[in-house]
């Protein structure tokens, strides 16, 4: 999938930035990195890592190494990673489409789970024991240990289940942020979606029912339908249709028992974004987030009323880029985090289907993300 934002390739950079993406190497235990860093120069100790040395094919292009530890300065801490997953922005940083690229080689995967092995003399917010999870995209958590910066980091509680804790940091807080920050939705309210089998869209389905928000979830179609359809209905889905059906007139029968959607959540594109808009209600809002067709999002003619006479909004979000504009306070991530926390405790948000596939595994766990119709987020077990 290719974003519409500006590509920033992270080369050059030798100030560790908190909370930026330049943290990719420099903060992650990669610091100076270059490809002697990758060489067993001068570290303590060796770390597996699943490492890139050029954009392409993931199958191809990634392979386990091992790589030395540097030593764990005054602010930084040692971590044991605990579970990572494969989202499809580490497919598309590593097939080098992605918004941001790392200075190469780099160290695959933007989000995952680690626990605090060893703290430096000056940190203060976290101690051994502790789990935590990046801050940013970029640290690379496909590797058994690290060294990242007490900075890049945030800790999250350790009384949630591992996948779930795993899986909060992207795709939850994109369906929290997307639910609350562009309309105003209250209990009986509906948002439309479509790729609603998507780690996102499992969350937005959870986290909807928890508010009290309808959900009209659109999936592709496929022979297992309504097993998938059952199973997006049990965590809370009020309706689940395939794309096709978003073209007949049966749509007409749904709004009788449902009010139309305020809030339309695009994560595939193309023809499929097209008809989320033409079912906006007066006012509502479409907001882009994925584009897994990577098909163009089009206003055509036919929507071009909605424009007019609905007046309906076209918007897009990247967590990326919420979390670096709350970079410099604290507060709103971690607000969301024990948000997202408390629902996780209740029973009300559980971790999307995953598929834990031990790090030797890791050929197999890619070509997996990469296929269509899996319905399975794939989770490196360390
Ligand atoms: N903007 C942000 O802040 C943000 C944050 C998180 C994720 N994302 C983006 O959101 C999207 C979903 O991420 P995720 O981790 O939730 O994904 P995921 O769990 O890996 O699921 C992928 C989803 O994409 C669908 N899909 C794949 N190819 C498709 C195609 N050609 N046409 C229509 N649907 C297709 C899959 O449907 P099938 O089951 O039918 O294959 C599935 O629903 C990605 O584009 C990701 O980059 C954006």
């Amino acid at each position: 999938m290719r974003l519409p934002f500006h590509t920033v390739r992270l080369t050059g950079q030798t100030v560790c930035r908190r909370s930026s993406a330049v943290a990719l190497l420099r903060c992650s235990g990669q610091r100076d990195a270059n490809v002697s860093h990758f060489s067993h120069s001068v570290g303590r100790c060796a770390s597996q890592a699943l490492i890139y040395r050029s954009h392409g094919d993931p199958c191809r292009v990634v392979q386990l190494e091992n790589i030395d530890l540097p030593p764990v300065g005054a602010k930084a801490i040692q971590v044991k990673m605990l579970a990572t997953p494969i989202n499809p922005s580490d497919i598309n940083m590593i097939q080098g489409t992605y918004a941001i690229l790392p200075e190469l080689p780099a160290v695959g995967g933007n989000e995952g789970l680690a626990q605090v092995i060893e703290v430096g003399s000056h940190v203060k917010s976290l101690k051994p024991g502790d789990w935590i999870i990046p801050k940013d995209a970029g640290l690379g958590m496909w590797r058994t240990e690290a060294v990242f910066a007490e900075d890049d980091v945030i800790s999250l509680p350790n009384d949630i289940p591992l996948l779930s804790a795993a899986t909060i940091g992207v795709n939850p807080c994109t369906a929290f942020r997307m639910l609350s920050d562009f309309e105003s939705l209250k209990p009986g309210d509906s948002v439309i979606q479509n790729a609603a089998n998507s780690g996102v869209g499992q969350a937005v389905i959870q986290i909807a029912a928890a508010r009290g928000i309808n959900t009209i979830n659109v999936i592709r179609d496929r022979p297992d339908f309504k097993q998938l359809s059952d199973r997006l209905k049990a965590i809370g889905a009020s309706f689940v249709i395939r794309e096709e059906e978003l073209r007949r007139p049966e749509m007409k029968e749904m709004f009788k028992t449902c009010a139309k959607p305020k809030l339309a959540l695009n994560g595939v594109g193309g023809k499929s974004a097209t008809e989320l808009l033409r079912h906006l209600q007066f006012g509502g809002t479409l907001v882009t987030y994925g584009g897994m067709s990577k098909q163009p999002v089009t206003v055509p003619v036919v929507t071009t009323s909605a424009l007019i006479f609905k007046d309906v909004k076209v918007k897009g979000f990247w967590v990326t880029q919420w979390k670096r504009i709350h970079s410099h306070d604290e507060m709103p991530f971690r607000a969301m985090l024990d948000e997202l926390c408390s629902l996780i405790r209740q029973g009300k948000l559980t971790a999307p289907a995953c598929t834990e596939v031990g790090l030797q595994e890791y050929h197999k766990a890619l070509d997996a993300a990469m296929q269509p119709f899996i319905s399975s987020k794939q989770v490196l077990i360390m």
